[in-house]
């Protein structure tokens, strides 16, 4: 793994502080935030991994179904997986607060969600759950619970696991011989195409490219048969894989075509990388710009949605809440907290509180037409936002 990208001392992105942890002036634990690239597996990764342990524990605050954006995809790729799987038996890796398996018959699904705050809310419902990590033991104890799956599902969850073969290893062991994996990511053509470096935290140990999932999963004699481009996470690729055995299932041609568009902009070449951190740099110092600008005018500056991303960015930037005042959020687990590092205060969102604001910093840009319609008033009333993808401007 060779570095190309140094963000600086982070803390953890989704540990939100507590008004008494504030008071009490709690330590937060930083890492350094470095991103390297490994010639050889083509795979893009953070360099200083955190435990798992130490970011998905009890209190994990973010909720899958709290964006309409994403309950929709799922409730769209649910009615796919029926109409052309037909699945017998589903597991999820990653199943959050439950808003793909509620589009499914409940004796028809696992659940593997290792936050316990969250495995709780499925088990509620009924569906099987197992508040596990997901890795060979629990591979087996599946197993010999209920057979073999046929069909894998994981969100936004893969790449948050340090040990890829731990996980292929897995899921191999697990899959009927005609079984079918879909996992989805954010996409690193996206990231790049974007200057989009708050996809690096913490909890993204991977960015996924189509080439890095293609080198690994080789390595467990499965193969790509289909990819779908995603718009949720500012960009995402859905990867349907199965078995290299299974010769009943066409491979599409989108799977050449995406590996195509990924060569052409030469990601299988550290250059490409090392030109992206000369991007990042300029991204910060251009949106640095911006808001002392907009501040040496005495404008009322918020952010909407405290994502983890905008932890990154924040922190990166050195903005704080001299610069933005407070952040609005819908998530309950976050709302009258505090953003890692910087201390801004989050509120609950209201639509009063938009009133005097002049101007809006988007920490969800990856929901900016989603907010766009949400906030038309804001914007009748010449209200402005402020994003910083793809280069950092005001809207
Ligand atoms: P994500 O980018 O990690 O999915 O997080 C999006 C955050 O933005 C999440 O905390 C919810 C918040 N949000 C709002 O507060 N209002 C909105 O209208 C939308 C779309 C998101």
């Amino acid at each position: 793994m060779k570095k190309f990208l140094d963000l600086g001392l982070q803390p953890l992105a989704n540990k939100y502080l507590t008004r008494k942890e504030i008071k009490n002036k709690k330590k937060e634990q930083f890492y350094h935030l470095e991103v390297g690239f490994d010639n050889k597996t083509k795979l893009v990764s953070i360099l200083n991994k955190v435990p798992s342990q130490k970011m998905f524990d009890n209190s994990y605050p973010y909720r899958s179904s709290m964006s309409k954006t994403m309950t929709e995809s799922f409730k769209k790729l649910s009615k796919k997986i029926i109409r052309v799987f037909n699945p017998k038996l589903i597991l999820e890796i990653g199943s959050n607060d439950g808003s793909l398996v509620k589009n499914f018959n409940k004796k028809k699904v696992i659940c593997v969600e290792p936050c316990k705050n969250l495995a709780i809310i499925t088990k509620n419902k009924g569906f099987k759950t197992y508040a596990e990590y997901w890795n060979i033991n629990l591979a087996k104890k599946i197993k010999s619970n209920h057979q073999k799956v046929d069909l894998i599902y994981s969100a936004n969850t893969l790449s948050h696991i340090a040990n890829l073969d731990s996980v292929f290893k897995s899921i191999n062991y697990i899959l009927s011989d005609d079984g079918i994996l879909i996992i989805e990511d954010p996409s690193l053509l996206e990231c790049l195409k974007r200057v989009a470096y708050d996809q690096f935290y913490n909890e993204h140990i991977y960015v996924f490219s189509l080439l890095g999932i293609k080198h690994i999963i080789n390595k467990y004699n499965l193969e790509l048969f289909n990819v779908e481009k995603l718009k949720t996470h500012g960009g995402s690729i859905r990867y349907f894989i199965k078995r290299a055995s299974n010769s009943k299932i066409k491979i599409h041609n989108n799977v050449k075509k995406q590996l195509k568009v990924e060569l052409k902009y030469k990601m299988d070449k550290f250059k490409t990388y090392s030109e992206f951190k000369n991007k990042v740099e300029k991204s910060k110092k251009q949106l640095k710009a911006i808001f002392g600008k907009v501040k040496n005018k005495n404008k009322k500056i918020i952010g909407y949605g405290s994502t983890a991303k905008s932890v990154t960015v924040l922190n990166y930037c050195n903005i704080k809440s001299e610069t933005l005042e407070y952040f609005v959020d819908t998530t309950p687990s976050k709302t009258k907290k505090y953003m890692p590092g910087t201390h801004i205060y989050i509120n609950k969102y209201e639509k009063k509180l938009l009133d005097d604001v002049d101007y809006i910093f988007l920490g969800a840009w990856n929901f900016k037409e989603e907010i766009f319609k949400k906030e038309k008033k804001f914007i009748r009333k010449g209200g402005k936002f402020i994003t910083h993808i793809p280069t950092p401007r005001i809207i």
